[in-house]
């Protein structure tokens, strides 16, 4: 199993922090700020004016304000990465990051990953050809988070897919066909 350890998951989730350098929601309440913003997100390459609450987390912002729902709310605690979008192309769970920290950086989700012109992205023609989904409730998650999994140089292995995904849970259990989806759509990024 790819991420059977919440050792491991809480392990991903700090790294993610670390690499983004950005501010946590806990973070943010605790220096407590409060009050309603003017934030301006560009997400899948469109701009977005909103008032929100300053500690919107940026899954909220995406789901509830821009009607983005790709991004799903599984934990809401840092802990399953179903609400995994990119930042600068960089993955993170947005329900820890507040919408504000994402202003002036672009914002990729789950509808943004495919092409122009409809076509899907590498990473999502590999899920559907391996069958790495049963309900799908995480599967927006695994994708973001497979394909920057792909871009950081950590799916050369089987076993470094297991350990870089981590990260991301699957109450279904489709987990032999997630990291089969994975290595094949590296081989197709890469190529
Ligand atoms: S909903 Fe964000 S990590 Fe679970
Ligand atoms: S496919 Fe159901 S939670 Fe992963």
């Amino acid at each position: 199993m790819i991420a059977s350890r919440r050792g491991s998951s809480d392990t991903a989730t700090r790294r993610r922090h670390e690499m983004t350098g950005m501010v946590t929601l806990s973070q943010a309440q605790s220096q407590g700020a409060t009050g309603r913003h003017s934030v301006t997100l560009t997400v899948n390459g469109a701009v977005h004016a909103l008032s929100i609450d300053a500690r919107t987390s940026l899954l909220d912002a995406l789901r509830e304000h821009i009607g983005l729902t790709g991004a799903k709310k599984g934990c809401d605690h840092g802990q399953c990465g179903a609400c995994t979008v990119h930042v600068d192309g960089r993955r993170i769970v947005s329900c820890l990051t507040l919408a504000a920290q994402a202003q002036g950086h672009e914002v990729t989700t789950i509808e943004g990953l495919g092409g122009d012109d409809g076509a899907l992205h590498p990473m999502q023609q590999a899920f559907i050809d391996h069958d790495a989904l049963q309900c799908g409730y995480c599967t927006p998650g695994q994708i973001m988070s497979a394909v920057a999994c792909v871009h950081e140089g950590h799916a050369g292995s089987l076993d470094d897919i297991r350990e870089y995904m981590s990260g991301n849970l699957c109450r279904c259990g489709a987990y032999v066909g997630i990291v089969a989806a994975i290595e094949d759509a590296a081989v197709k990024m890469q190529g």
